[in-house]
């Protein structure tokens, strides 16, 4: 793949395997929801990438909306989440599907899951890109994509300090990179 940016230390998952699984989680989710109509919600910002290539893949009608939020302190256990921007619609009796790229520690998730389960719709089930191994075990997932070591990634809409989003694979960040980052 020619040389790296200085600040990535190995490639995790490369483009051709993302292509790959996205195909695939495309296709189980098809079937999965074959005469329905799904309503496809993305978490800005780092979902942006996959959300654009799962719908694509998917032969299913379905509409797609974003939601943003923030979470406070990833090394604390506080888990404290906001939502910065809502859904446009309500999404009671529709059948809905959260898109992540990525699965922490899990506490996104799990106060996402029980907001939009709050709204009543038809279901509710959740696909996320990548998962680390020591998110919580209570936050269940309906579709994944890869099982991931607890490293910092970056590439396919994950960041660091908003930078390498736009790389076309899921790469570790070296750690001197984010040795004084509070994140
Ligand atoms: C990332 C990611 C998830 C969340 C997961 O968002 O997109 O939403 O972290 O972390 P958790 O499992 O530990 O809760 P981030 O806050 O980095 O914002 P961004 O997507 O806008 O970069």
């Amino acid at each position: 793949m020619g040389d790296l940016p200085g600040d990535i230390q190995r490639i995790l998952i490369t483009p051709e395997e993302i292509e790959k699984r996205v195909k695939e989680l495309a296709d189980q989710i098809s079937n999965d929801y074959r005469g329905k109509r799904l309503y496809m919600v993305g978490i800005l910002k780092g979902a942006f990438i996959f959300m654009a290539d799962l719908t694509r893949a998917l032969s299913i009608p379905h509409v797609v909306d974003f939601m943003a939020l923030s979470s406070y302190g990833k090394t604390t256990q506080s888990g404290a989440v906001r939502i910065l921007m809502d859904l446009r619609e309500p999404i009671e009796n529709q059948h809905v599907l959260i898109v992540e790229d990525i699965v922490d520690t899990g506490h996104t998730l799990a106060y996402l899951q029980q907001v939009l389960k709050g709204r009543s719709p038809a279901s509710l089930r959740t696909c996320a890109l990548v998962r680390k191994t020591r998110a919580r075990a209570d936050v269940t997932l309906d579709y994944l994509g890869f099982e991931i070591p607890d490293v910092w990634v970056v590439g396919y809409g994950l960041d660091f300090a908003d930078r390498f989003r736009t790389l076309s694979y899921v790469a570790e960040l070296k750690p001197e990179a984010y040795a004084s980052s509070q994140k």
